[in-house]
């Protein structure tokens, strides 16, 4: 059966570099491989536990739904004041107050693309923290970080054009279809 893994994107901007990540993902994924978008980080309200407790907003169950069923969740996200974009740690926040929690023994790869050299390193590894919390399976190596995006990217398409990035982000897929199959095989 083909894998099917879905993307989380942490930007809600319209012109967003890690909007233009995520969209090049199933052009870059290996034979067999499905790759979808889950619904916008947007349609969160902010993580309030008293409306929790009237009941969980329709878009989290939605989205909790749509990453028990993937075999994989790919996140792509920018840096924010050298941590997680507000609106994508809110996300996290609402999922994990789910029983069952949809990120327990999930894997998780991780991209992120910034205007800076680093390409976001630091807030992955504020991301890759909570996800311990969440008990998730991040993919160690390699890491994608995108540095200096914007020169990258096509600005009238906004595509992903550089073929070095779109090459090291096709490893990164590669060597996630490896990690998600070893989890699956010790499974059974
Ligand atoms: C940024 N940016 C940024 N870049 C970076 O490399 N490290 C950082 O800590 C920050 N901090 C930061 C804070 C805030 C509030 C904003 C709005 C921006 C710049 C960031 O890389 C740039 O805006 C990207 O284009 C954002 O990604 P999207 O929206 O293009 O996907």
């Amino acid at each position: 059966t083909p894998l099917h893994f879905v993307t989380l994107l942490g930007s809600l901007r319209k012109g967003s570099f890690n909007a233009a990540v995520a969209r090049a993902l199933p052009s870059l994924a290996p034979d067999g491989v499905n790759i979808t978008a889950l619904g916008s980080v947007r349609e969160f309200p902010h993580y309030d536990a008293d409306e929790q407790a009237a009941g969980f907003p329709a878009p989290v169950l939605a989205m909790a739904e749509q990453i028990k069923a993937a075999d994989g969740v790919i996140i792509v996200s920018p840096e924010y004041n050298y941590s997680v974009p507000g609106v994508l740690k809110n996300c996290l926040d609402w999922l994990s107050r789910l029983t069952p929690q949809p990120f327990a023994g999930k894997p998780i790869a991780i991209q992120t693309a910034s205007q800076g050299v680093i390409g976001g390193a630091r807030a992955q590894y504020h991301l890759r923290q909570s996800l311990v919390f969440l008990d998730a399976q991040v993919l160690n190596k390699p890491e994608v970080m995108i540095g200096q995006v914007a020169g990258k990217v096509n600005s009238e398409t906004l595509e992903l054009t550089d073929t070095t990035t779109r090459d090291f982000i096709a490893g990164q897929l590669k060597a996630f279809v490896a990690f998600v199959s070893h989890f699956s095989n010790n499974e059974k």
